[in-house]
């Protein structure tokens, strides 16, 4: 039978929600602390069905069934206990390692990984507080204010600053190098075979497994001109970088009983609020929350507080965080530091109150948001507009939780000062046609000639109600820009199918995230570039001829100056005297 490591069927287990399972099959109600809901597993006519959040187990009190997420899935779709791993591993994003035959080794292979992590720490830790080789570490440590409660609490150590301090260490406590390689704390030697020390003359930063387990380190140069500042463990068969959090395991019962997380970016950050005694926070280890990580904070907390530098990379590493909180239907709120603090040093500036201070008052994410984007736009243009609402609703599209969703829409719409419909019909058509980026606007140009076209089509979509009009004189083959002939075929087919012409309708429709973009740009023109929407359909469609006509008297003027057959050029001349007699009458005031 393939077998799946241990650790990875934990990560999938704590970071799956049992709620959620049972909620696919069993409606649920709360109660108190816990779920209840009709019993699947036999005939059921009082609720029965006990699941517990906290404890992550559900339980029939009248039939005895009971067990946790995986033996749910099992039991009511009567599939193997490894085939329920995979699924739910699956909705986690969690990639299982590929169907092997059974490995006796395996578990073995993943023990001595954990134990030579654990070793580790311990090594590590014994040297920076025994040892004299750690003196300047110490020293360093003391000056930022870091005292020995919290140096023990995290068990922070020191690597010292040789080739081979730990694998002589390890190799002597029986670890082969190989093992020692695989557990990422030590490299093969460029030439000549052999191994040397990862971590070298840093302070080093034990990070645990959702089990409790050392599996990596984060660890901090002490010479200042150390090109890296900090470098990390690699992933590894035990740590999985995007599915851990630092600080989580230690950090989790203080989340539950805070329900908020407070989410900072730096190994540093998350141990001076332990100092002040914070200890409902982790940190993120300077790099974007993924979606499994905001899934672990779910499981503690159905609130975060973000709490970033006060730079721009601060800001943008928080607006990128926030899409994954977001989609796994958490409320989230941010802090932004003053320019030259983080809160490592923003805490011993302030203290305890200080902090507080600034987490009691964190901004709402859509607020932040729309700071950062009118920072970074011109929010009373169209583009700026577009791209910011193009930008957040991407955003949007990833929220799952519906209530959440039109929550923000509305929230957002009315900031943008766009339309809800159009909000929503932009998030339905990215979905569809593009990947998650990362929050960012991206700069958009298209070309938005001639300008008769564009104030038809917006008119059209200002009133749809004289579409029949306008079609019974203009055909859409007639816009010679290709966006706007393409929505001019799109209003003309609803119209002729009796179907909306509403411009989150419109959006549905487009395949194509670039006409969805162009569609939503030409919609916030509505009374902004067009201030006489009064003006009689008459002259937009007057105008609108006279350009094209105006067209194509162009092109056959060019042709005319080219060689032509005798027959050719009469024909072509006549068709200009033609044209032009149609250009003169137009133009004639009537
Ligand atoms: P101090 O500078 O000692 O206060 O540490 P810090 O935790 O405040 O660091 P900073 O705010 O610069 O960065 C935040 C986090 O990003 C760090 O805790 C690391 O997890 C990560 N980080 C910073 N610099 C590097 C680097 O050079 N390499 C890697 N891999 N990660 C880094
Ligand atoms: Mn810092």
């Amino acid at each position: 039978m393939p077998r799946i490591p241990e650790p990875v069927i934990d990560q999938v287990r704590l970071s799956i929600d049992i709620v959620d399972v049972v909620g696919d099959h069993v409606a649920l109600t709360r109660r108190g602390k816990s779920f209840v809901g009709l019993c699947p597993f036999h005939d059921d006519s009082t609720p029965s069905l006990n699941v517990s959040q906290e404890k992550q187990i559900y339980k029939c009190f009248a039939c005895g069934a009971g067990g946790n997420s995986f033996t749910f899935l099992r039991d009511i779709e009567n599939i193997s206990f490894i085939e329920a791993v995979r699924q739910l591993a699956d909705r986690a994003g969690i990639a299982l390692p590929d169907a092997k035959p059974a490995d006796p080794d395996q578990q073995e292979v993943f023990d001595q990984l954990y134990r030579a992590n654990e070793l580790a720490v311990k090594y590590f830790h014994h040297l920076l507080t025994q040892d004299e080789k750690a003196a300047d570490a110490m020293a360093y440590l003391k000056n930022r204010g870091i005292n020995r409660d919290v140096i023990d609490a995290f068990s922070l150590g020191y690597a010292p600053d040789q080739w081979d301090g730990f694998l002589q260490v390890a190799t002597r406590r029986g670890f082969s190098p190989q093992i020692l390689e695989r557990a990422g704390l030590v490299t093969p030697r460029q030439t000549g075979g052999g191994f040397y020390d990862r971590f070298r003359n840093r302070i080093t930063f034990p990070i645990h497994a959702a089990t409790g387990r050392p599996v990596a380190f984060g660890a901090r140069a002490l010479d200042p001109n150390e090109q890296a500042k900090y470098i990390n463990s690699p992933e590894t068969p035990v740590y999985n970088k995007s599915a851990t959090l630092y600080g989580l395991w230690r950090n989790r019962d203080a989340i539950r009983d805070a329900g908020v997380a407070l989410v900072v970016e730096g190994y540093m950050d998350l141990i001076a609020l332990s100092q002040y005694d914070i200890e409902n926070a982790v940190a993120s280890s300077g790099t974007a929350l993924t979606t499994d990580q905001a899934r672990l904070l779910r499981r503690y907390a159905p609130k975060t507080i973000l709490i970033f530098d006060g730079d721009t990379a601060g800001a943008t590493a928080a607006m990128r965080g926030i899409g994954s909180l977001f989609e796994v239907g958490l409320e989230v709120r941010v802090v932004t530091l003053p320019e030259d603090h983080d809160p490592d040093s923003y805490v011993r500036a302030h203290g305890l109150d200080g902090l507080l201070g600034l987490t009691e008052n964190a901004a709402p994410a859509t607020d932040f948001l729309m700071e950062q984007f009118a920072q970074r736009d011109d929010l009373s243009t169209i583009d700026g507009k577009t791209r910011t609402a193009n930008a957040l609703a991407e955003l949007v599209g990833r929220i799952k939780d519906n209530a959440l969703k039109q929550f923000l829409i509305k929230d957002i719409a009315e900031k943008i000062g766009i339309d809800e419909e159009i909000l929503i019909g932009i998030a339905q058509t990215q979905r569809r046609t593009t990947r998650p980026q990362n929050g960012q606007p991206e700069p958009e140009s298209y070309d938005t000639r001639p300008r008769s076209e564009r104030e038809l089509l917006t008119f059209l979509m200002q009133h749809p109600e004289t579409a029949d009009s306008v079609f019974s004189q203009i055909s859409p083959e007639n816009f010679t820009n290709s966006a706007y002939r393409q929505i001019a075929t799109l209003i003309a087919r609803n119209r002729q199918q009796k179907q909306p012409i509403e411009i989150a309708h419109l959006i549905n429709q487009c395949n194509d995230d670039r006409l969805s973009r162009i569609l939503t740009h030409l919609s916030l023109e509505i009374g902004i570039e067009n201030p006489n929407i009064d003006v009689p359909i008459q002259d937009y469609i007057h105008k609108f001829q006279l350009k094209s006509l105006e067209g194509e008297i162009e092109l056959i003027e060019k042709q005319l100056r080219q060689p032509l057959s005798p027959d050719d050029l009469h024909a072509t001349l006549e068709k200009h005297r033609l044209l032009t007699a149609q250009r003169k009458a137009m133009a004639e005031p009537k």
